[in-house]
């Protein structure tokens, strides 16, 4: 009897079923009424007393691992059974493919720079981590100017010597001091990019945010130049009945300065809550490169002029897509990032 049980063992070890009629087959073999393992099992009383007790359990192994041993295979056939009648079904629907959907930042930032490249800006990059003289010295800030403090800069290397500090980039005019120090006018260039601030964050600001900057030098270059170009920039990207208007201000990099508007597109100017009742937008900052910025970045300004703009492109977006807190667009929530295809 033992010999027959290892025999049987080693013939359900090998068993492999090619279809369900041969499994059907194997069952009654084994495990039916007739079959050889009932079979045994009526056997087993002509076994000898001290034998029982190891045969019994070998008997009973048997049984489970026939048992199993279908089962498994069973389970095998039903699923490529499946498998092959879908396969060879045609006309079954495709599985659907997911595909992740821009970020709307990526898409707002893509349309502002997509409206200057038309009319011959190029792309620049520069570094986020960034030393004192390409984000301040060289852009005119004095030494003792608010924005260099603590309050304002992310500071990785804090100095004495504040021309010794390294700092989180907080804006990307560092870049346009790069692309000036190395390029021979005429330079028409778009420096977008993240930029940092020690700002509390809140539903209008974050401590991160993105800007496009945009810069023009050549000889002869007026406001008129720049009011012009931001005209046509504020048409084609809030729609032709698109006013502006400039109102004075201050950077340290440009003289004149001033902060552009754009009409409210929601309430066209009549006055909302989202204009504050004023019917005007301020999208962006802007101005003549201040001669002494040129200076410091190897360009004469005796010949050449410049204008520079920098707008923010969260708060275009939240205007575009009417999102009313910037926490939004840094918290990849995939209920909100998934609404947007294109930039409105
Ligand atoms: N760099 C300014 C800022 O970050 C924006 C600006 C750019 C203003 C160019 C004027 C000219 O706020």
């Amino acid at each position: 009897m033992k010999d027959k049980i290892i025999q049987l063992r080693e013939e359900l070890d090998r068993l492999v079923a090619e279809n369900h009629e041969q499994l059907e087959q194997f069952r009654i073999r084994f495990l039916s009424k007739k079959g050889v393992i009932p079979g045994l099992f009526s056997e087993f009383r002509n076994v000898a007393p001290d034998q029982r007790r190891e045969i019994g359990q070998a008997l009973n192994l048997l049984k489970q691992k026939a048992v199993e041993k279908i089962a498994a295979l069973k389970d095998q056939l039903d699923r490529s059974s499946i498998r092959d009648k879908t396969e060879t079904d045609l006309s079954r629907p495709a599985e659907e493919i997911s595909i992740g959907s821009r970020h709307p930042i990526s898409l707002v930032k893509d349309r502002i720079t997509g409206i200057f490249q038309n009319i011959g800006f190029n792309i620049s990059d520069g570094p986020e981590i960034e030393d004192d003289w390409h984000n301040f010295s060289a852009l005119n800030f004095p030494p003792d100017h608010p924005a260099r403090d603590m309050q304002d800069t992310f500071f990785i290397e804090k100095s004495e010597d504040y021309q010794k500090q390294v700092a989180l980039r907080t804006h990307t005019s560092s870049v346009q001091v790069r692309v000036m120090e190395t390029t021979k006018p005429p330079i028409r260039t778009l420096s977008p990019g993240r930029v940092f601030r020690n700002e509390a964050i809140s539903a209008r600001s974050h401590c991160i945010f993105h800007q496009v900057e945009g810069l023009y030098v050549d000889k002869g270059v007026s406001f008129a130049d720049l009011k012009q170009t931001l005209f046509y920039f504020a048409r084609e990207m809030f729609g032709e009945e698109t006013e502006i208007r400039f109102r004075p201000s201050y950077f340290p990099f440009t003289e004149p300065s001033a902060e552009m508007d754009i009409s409210c597109n929601i309430c066209n100017g009549e006055g909302c809550n989202v204009c504050k009742y004023s019917g005007w937008l301020e999208i962006m900052g802007c101005g003549m490169v201040d001669p002494a910025v040129l200076k410091n970045c190897g360009i004469d300004p005796e010949t050449y002029s410049g204008y520079a703009f920098g707008m923010g492109v969260e708060r275009i977006a939240m205007m575009l897509y009417s999102v009313r807190d910037i926490r939004y667009f840094f918290e990849n929530d995939q209920r909100f990032l998934k609404q947007f295809t294109s930039a409105l």
